[in-house]
Order: structure tokens, then sequence, then C-alpha cells
């Protein structure tokens, strides 16, 4: 058996012959199911707050929660790299409520890195939990947790800011940082300049890697999907034919059978 991915063979894969593959999980069957398919990261993310809960966006989702879920994926991985999102405002309340909270995710799952939003002001805090032996993933670009202050969903053009941000997360020791709906020609400005690799999500073809939501990826959403998505499968349709299928057979009688029965 291979042994799991580490934070430090992740950063390492820079500038390696193949490009890094990161899809996000939230429970052990689908994290089992990606793992298996030899995808290097498996982030928790938060995400979550939408995808599984329904909120609007991913501001509700709470410390313990983000524990619960990864501690079911943390269950079933055996060979890629686990990263948790830390939730807003888990590391917005200084150094040592983040190194905390941090230190919970590694101490109560058996996830490996955590990912946090922000460069520039965040990189004291980055720094702080990789002295604390916590490896970090930065979020730089378009930062959900931020949504409000943004105004919405955009793409992140202020060439400037994002190269500062991702410099500093660079800086501060992240091992890895995600570059979200950020212009192409900028992404790959900033791929060629840090040293720790790139996973974009809407930020072109020359970054490091790509990572994806896993239910946008089988075609399991409901809404409103992003130009950067791109679904390999169409999850939603064939469980809708399922389950009317059996909704139809329980109906009629058709199932069970003799052959789903004991004698
Ligand atoms: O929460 C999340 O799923 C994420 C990725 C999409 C990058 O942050």
């Amino acid at each position: 058996m291979p042994e799991q991915l580490t934070a430090p063979r992740f950063a390492a894969m820079k500038g390696g012959d193949r490009k890094i593959s990161v899809l996000t999980a939230y429970d052990y069957t689908m994290a089992k199911l990606v793992d298996s398919c030899g995808i290097e990261g498996i982030l928790v993310g938060d995400s979550l707050s939408m995808v599984v809960q329904g909120h609007q966006n991913t501001l509700p989702v709470s410390m313990d929660e983000m524990i619960y879920h990864a501690g079911m994926v943390g269950r079933a991985v055996e060979n890629a790299l686990v990263i948790v999102d830390l939730p807003f405002p888990s590391y917005h309340l200084g150094r040592h409520k983040a190194i905390e909270n941090a230190g919970r995710i590694l101490k109560q799952t058996r996830c490996q890195a955590v990912k946090l939003e922000g460069g520039v002001e965040q990189a004291d805090t980055i720094a702080a939990l990789v002295q604390a032996g916590i490896p970090v993933m930065a979020h730089v670009g378009l930062r959900p947790q931020s949504v409000h202050q943004l105004g919405g969903y955009r793409v992140q053009r202020d060439r400037q800011q994002l190269l500062a941000d991702a410099q500093a997360a660079e800086h501060a020791g992240a091992f890895a940082m995600v570059l979200e709906c950020v212009p192409t020609a900028i992404a790959t400005e900033i791929t060629q300049k840090v040293s720790i690799p790139t996973i974009g999500i809407g930020a072109g073809p020359e970054c490091d890697g790509q990572v994806l939501v896993i239910n946008d990826v089988v075609g399991l959403t409901s809404g409103y999907v992003p130009k950067f998505v791109k679904a390999y499968a169409d999850l939603g349709k064939t469980i809708t034919e399922a389950v009317t299928a059996y909704r139809d057979e329980v109906r009629s009688g058709a199932f069970p059978t003799k052959e789903q029965s004991y004698e």
C-alpha cells in the first residue's frame, strides 16, 4: 500500500511532471471513492455549508461541524493528503485561537493540514500555525468567507494585491495555495513567482494543480453553477431515475420479489 501523501511531498510536486488534482469530500463514502481514484489532495471544504447543509454561503458552518465532517473523511482516506478548511471566524480572533482551532482538527480527526483564506492580512496567523507544526494551505483571490466585503462572488483582478497576497502566504510558510477566480495571466504570473504549488479554481490552466467541489464534478448540483465548473457525470439524473423506479416498483408491488425475500 502506498504511504499517505504528506504536506511536504505535496509541496514538492511543484514543477513535477504532472499537475496536482484536488477535490472536496465531506463524508466517508465519497472520500473513500475519491481517494481510490488517486486524487492527491482531498479538501474538507467549508463549501459543505452550502453543498451539504443548504446555507446560502460558507459563513454559517461551525468549527464543531467542520470537525464532524473531517472525522468522516479522515477515517476514509488512506492515500491522499487531507486538508480541512478553518471556518469563519475560527482564525480571525488571534493567533492563539487559530492554533487552538487548527490543533483541534489535527487532534480530533485523522486529517493532516488546514486551509485558511487570506494572504497579507493572514501572514502572521499562517506563520504561527506553521510554527506550531500545522501545515497550512492558503486561499488567495476570491475568498468566499469575505463575500459581503467583496460585494459578491467576483473574479479578482487587482494584480498587485494578488501578487502580494500570494507572496505573503509563501513567505509565511504555507505549503500550497488555492487561487480562486483569478484571471489566467495573473494566476500564471503567481505560479511562476512562488515556490509552492498553486491550486486553481477558476484560475486557468497554468496553475500547478486544480481543485473543484465534488458535487459539481459528478453533477449533483442544484441551482447556479459557476463558469469554472466542468461536470464529468450527471449523478443527479441517475439518482432521480433510480428513486423514481424504486417508488414505482414499491407502489405496484414489483419490489420486493422472492429474490430479495427470506424463506
Ligand atoms: O470550500 C471549498 O470547497 C473550497 C474550494 C472550492 C477551494 O475552498
